[in-house]
């Protein structure tokens, strides 16, 4: 059988499909339903050090080829995510990432230290996408000097593996890129939603709560892949590419793009087996084309010598 392993960090996944932050909540609401053997890791629910209730409703609203959603980090918090979320996640069958947003550094240095001291998170994901109301209009994700800072104090607060996930909402995505390399980040999960929004016109009301939301989906994909191909091309760290995963043909995209692995979000709204379908078309792929090891494809389409 063809080998689908592939690592970041310190992290070994089995299969290079990842469950994306915000799709399966803290992993265990979706046992029975994904079938998690085919799944390389999980990415729970993005967490804060105080509980958030999240955005008014509606909080999602779907668009031609995609999803808006404005859910606001409703989460449980760091102290709950600790004492009853992680536990839980423990009996999994694939490793967590632990995935945590701050609104200031300090904040990330004492959620990466809390979550990293856990023998049940395997790498830990910095979601510096999240909207910071300090600072409306020079967003921490477009800002190389505030994401160095961020991720150079979450580094010194654990040695576990560290991906920092980038926001598309850039027009200077590189530098935000080697500002995270540079201040220690193992990996770059390239990236998160662009903003968007609806209007209900029967209501004639903005379609979300908050107005505005982020869209995903299969619009999202060819926005992500080339930030993806920029950003692989751009950095020595590995690339996990995000936006619009449907199929294993999406999956082969990103990875001959330079990705290492992709993760997968929206498109298990509709199908949970998204997954277990990929990793066989990926192996069906690999197989047909004499593909050893997920290695030969990442990249794939950046160089002629590569498969
Ligand atoms: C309902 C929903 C909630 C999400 N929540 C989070 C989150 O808490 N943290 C995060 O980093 N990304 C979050 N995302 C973004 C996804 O992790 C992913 O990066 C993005 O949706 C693009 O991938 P997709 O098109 O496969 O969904 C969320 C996405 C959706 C649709």
């Amino acid at each position: 059988m063809s080998d689908l392993t592939t690592r970041i960090g310190d992290l070994t996944m089995s299969t290079p499909v990842m469950l994306a932050s915000g799709a399966v909540g803290y992993g265990t609401e979706y046992e029975g339903v994904i079938d998690l053997a085919a799944v390389g890791a999980i990415v729970t629910k993005t967490i804060t050090v105080e509980p958030r209730e999240g955005n008014a409703p509606p909080r999602l609203v779907e668009t031609p080829g995609g999803l808006l959603n404005a859910i606001g980090l409703e989460n449980v918090g760091l102290d709950r995510f600790l004492d009853e979320k992680l536990p839980e996640a423990a009996r999994l069958q694939a490793p967590v990432v632990a995935s945590v947003a701050g609104t200031e550094p300090e904040q990330f240095g004492r959620l990466a230290a809390a979550v990293g001291a856990r023998g049940e998170v395997s790498a830990i994901e910095l979601n510096i996408s999240c909207p910071n109301v300090e600072r409306p209009r020079n967003p921490v994700w477009a800002d190389p000097r505030a994401v160095e800072e961020t991720v150079s104090v979450a580094r010194a607060a654990t040695t576990k593996t560290l991906l920092v996930k980038l926001s598309p909402n850039t027009s200077d995505i590189l530098s935000v890129a080697e500002a995270a390399e540079r201040a220690g980040a193992d990996a770059l999960t390239v990236a998160n939603t662009l903003p968007g929004m609806r209007i209900d016109i029967g209501r004639l009301k903005p379609a979300l709560g908050n107005v505005t939301g982020g869209l995903s989906g299969r619009a999202l994909l060819p926005v992500n892949l080339a930030l993806v191909w920029r950003v692989a091309g751009h950095v020595s760290i590995p690339v996990v590419g995000s936006g619009g995963v449907s199929d294993a043909g999406d999956a082969l995209e990103f990875l001959a793009a330079g990705a290492v692995a992709v993760q997968v979000g929206t498109a298990l709204f509709a199908n949970p087996e998204a997954p277990s379908e990929i990793v066989e078309g990926l192996r069906e792929y690999m197989r047909e084309n004499g593909v050893g090891s997920l290695e030969q494809l990442v990249g794939a389409a950046r160089e002629e010598t590569k498969v």
